[in-house]
């Protein structure tokens, strides 16, 4: 097993993307701290992971990742559970819909506080705590590169969520700590199905463009993993080719 005694943390491992990160991650080894900010969630994902898994190596904490403190605390429950930490996935997210002329500085916080600010804490208490040897993956998108109307917020934090792992990739490589982001595109989530431009047919989805959880998770096992050693600072877009077509 690729991660065997390595730590985790996973934000946002109530569901999607977030929970076939954690179940890849233990199926790799790994023990991991499912982190969110629904409680009741947390306690479902576990109680289904338990029943794979060795029940030592699962834990939930509740955190909003937007509030620094419950980042602070989240560390610090993780590392008392397993007593180190090498391991984060910066996978909240938050996606909201308006024009951008009715948008309110509030509505552009409320997004950029989760999907950017969310990372920049655990990525700074990674930089306090972990040892050498550490990664860190953000789960960007692929509307950091191109995007639609009405999301305007989600697609200046995922932006921003590329150069925050280039920051990051250039400051903790003395540390020996790993940056990396993914930019999934369409993935087999609620999230997907849930967005209006989907619905309304604005935002054209072909079949074929759709991966799963799964193809994301796959992805985050490789860039956590000593395999992706020299692997600092990379995009990898992970949206079968959708984005490479005219
Ligand atoms: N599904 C897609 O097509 C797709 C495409 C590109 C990127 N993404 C990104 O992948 C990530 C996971 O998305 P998903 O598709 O699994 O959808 P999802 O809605 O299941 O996952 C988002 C998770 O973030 C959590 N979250 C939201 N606000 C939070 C907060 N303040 N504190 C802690 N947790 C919070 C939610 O509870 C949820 O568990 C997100 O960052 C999303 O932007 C998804």
């Amino acid at each position: 097993m690729k991660l065997n005694q390595r730590i985790a943390i996973v934000t946002g491992a109530s569901g999607g993307i977030g929970k076939a990160t954690a179940r890849r991650l233990l199926q790799d080894g790994a023990s991991v701290m499912l982190a969110g900010h629904h409680q009741d969630k947390l306690d479902a994902v576990s109680a289904e992971l338990v029943k794979e898994f060795d029940a030592q190596r699962i834990a939930t904490v509740e955190c909003d990742v937007s509030k620094e403190d419950q980042v602070i605390a989240a560390v610090q429950a993780t590392q008392k559970r397993f007593d180190g930490w090498d391991i984060m996935v910066n996978n909240a997210g938050l996606m909201d819909f308006k024009p951008l002329e009715q948008q309110s500085g509030d509505d552009w916080l409320s997004v950029l506080n989760v999907d950017l600010m969310g990372a920049f804490y655990f990525i700074k208490q990674a930089f306090l705590q972990m040892k050498p040897g550490g990664a860190v993956v953000n789960i960007s998108s692929v509307h950091a590169v191109e995007t639609e109307p009405l999301v305007a917020p989600y697609a200046a934090a995922k932006t921003a969520l590329l150069s925050l792992t280039r920051s990051s990739a250039i400051e903790g490589r003395p540390k020996g700590i790993r940056t990396n982001v993914i930019l999934p595109g369409a993935i087999d989530t609620p999230m997907l199905w849930d967005n209006p431009n989907v619905k309304s047919g604005a935002e054209k989805i072909d079949k074929a463009d759709v991966g799963k959880p799964e193809d994301v998770a796959a992805a985050v096992a490789f860039l956590v993993s000593d395999d992706a050693r020299f692997v600092c600072g990379a995009e990898l877009r992970v949206d079968g080719g959708r984005l490479a077509r005219l």
